[in-house]
């Protein structure tokens, strides 16, 4: 049985719920609960196992998530992508080990290092040609910087990226165990990797030790729901389902559990039509899209995910953050992300071909609106140079700096445009000109920069000095 169908039978059975939680599946007292699916809404009762601990039907339906994508084992997370990505960097490492990150890693992984006290080290992506997004790490960098790190626990890169960039990971894979690390990836937006013809390879049977990935992100299944896929024995399972049962909720809701089987369920049944569909709907668009200004850098690239829409505002007289706008208010379309000179859109799963071309209709519309002009935003910005170590930082006494006067001082909090959350700089980071700089570029391209900690319009976390 799927674990939908076992909820739905016991739902059935109207046994009296004396335990969490507090609804009690009682939708006459809360009629939004009903909306919300509450009916299936229980906790680890006999019968349903346990996220932390899985038997029966969970363990079983765990095995069919990691049969699914060829891994090892496969754990369903239901803290997203986050709570696999601080369970793996913990289960990975010792305090004081050295990490070597993708430098455009989410801020998940930065949070890792600063919780794990880790020492970190960065590979800073160069850019895309002629745009500002990062391209891909490539296996030169890797080497380069393990040779400059060899003592290197544990390597973390990102692919696909936010934008669909995705890395050559089997080359990667043999650098980094080369040199007896473990290589664990980001593979949040690349859960429909590996699946089909049409899309490409997944990490999971590329190399990588550790690979995570958001179902949400692009899979028919509900918000919060990811998987953990341990693809070799470089690490403990053991040691990542204890990591796991740490970052994640001791009363994981059956409805993410559910929704997660679901998806797993639905693929393993359908997945040939259903990518190829995605894929014809993709090629639709595609037909029908006739930009003169706008472009979309990324279709035909090899090394990217074709379900990423990446449109280019570079060259022409609209910013990113312009065009999501009217796409948004003109046309009702909401889009994922907008940096200063792109704005991404994402297809998923659930897209149909109508809605891809309602946006290929609304893009070619704009595009005929606009111009070419001067306005092109600077590439990725130089590595900051650090004072010390993130978990260090993050402890040390701060105060505000007017952001015009923190060049050179230490940052005292990490900084971002959210989404994609990367940071510019981390705590422990030396503020440089070149950032000031960035952040007044982003604030007049209507990009906000800023930290996950409340700071006054204008100014900068730093450290006291002495
Ligand atoms: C590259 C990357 N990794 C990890 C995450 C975190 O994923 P989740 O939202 O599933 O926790 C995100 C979220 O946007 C992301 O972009």
């Amino acid at each position: 049985m799927t674990l939908l169908e076992l909820l739905q039978d016991y739902s059935r059975s109207k046994a009296l719920p004396m335990h969490m939680p507090g609804h009690k599946r009682n939708t006459a007292l809360a009629p939004y609960l009903e909306v919300l699916g509450a009916e299936l809404d229980i906790t680890e009762i006999p019968d349903f196992s346990n996220l932390h601990d899985p038997v029966g039907t969970l363990a079983e339906r765990m095995k069919d998530a990691a049969a699914l994508w060829g891994s090892r084992r496969a754990w369903w997370l239901i803290g997203g992508s986050t709570a696999g990505l601080l369970a793996a960097i913990d289960a990975a490492t010792t305090p004081g080990d050295k990490v070597l990150i993708a430098r455009n890693c989410h801020k998940a992984v930065y949070n890792a290092c600063m919780l794990c006290r880790l020492e970190t080290a960065y590979i800073q992506p160069t850019c895309f040609p002629g745009q500002s997004f990062a391209d891909c790490i490539t296996p030169a960098q890797v080497e380069a910087a393990m040779t400059a790190h060899p003592d290197t626990r544990l390597v973390v890169v990102t692919s696909p990226t936010y934008e669909g960039i995705i890395s050559n990971i089997p080359a990667i894979s043999e650098i980094v165990h080369r040199y007896g690390a473990v290589l664990l990836v980001d593979e949040a937006h690349g859960a429909h990797l590996g699946l089909s013809d049409h899309f490409p390879a997944s990490a999971v049977t590329q190399g990588a030790d550790i690979v995570v990935q958001s179902l949400h992100k692009t899979l028919p299944s509900l918000t919060q729901t990811a998987m953990l896929h341990l693809c070799s024995d470089r690490i403990s399972a053991d040691e990542l389902g204890f990591r796991l049962s740490v970052y994640q909720t001791s009363s994981p809701s059956y409805l993410l559990m559910a929704s997660i089987d679901s998806c797993v369920q639905l693929l393993t049944g359908q997945r040939d039509e259903l990518f190829a569909q995605w894929k014809q709907s993709l090629n639709q668009f595609h037909n029908a899209l006739s930009l003169h200004h706008l472009s979309i850098p990324l279709k035909n690239i090899p090394n990217s995910d074709p379900s990423k829409l990446l449109v280019s505002s570079v060259g022409t007289n609209i910013t990113g953050p312009a065009l999501a706008e009217r796409l948004r208010t003109q046309y009702s379309i909401e889009t994922e992300m907008s940096t200063a000179n792109t704005v991404l859109a994402m297809t998923g799963m659930g897209d149909t071909a109508n809605d891809l071309l309602r946006l290929a209709k609304a893009l070619n519309e704009i595009d005929s609106t606009l111009s070419g002009s001067l306005s092109i935003t600077a590439g990725a910005l130089p590595l900051p140079q650090a004072a010390m170590p993130i978990y260090q930082a993050a402890k040390s006494p701060i105060e505000f700096a007017a952001v015009s006067e923190a060049a050179g001082r230490i940052s005292g909090d990490f900084l971002w445009a959210y989404p994609p959350g990367i940071p510019l700089v981390v705590p422990g980071e030396i503020i440089s000109r070149e950032l000031i700089a960035y952040i007044r570029d982003s604030a007049s391209a209507g990009v906000d920069i800023s930290g996950p900690k409340a700071t006054p319009v204008g100014q900068l976390r730093v450290l006291k000095k002495g």
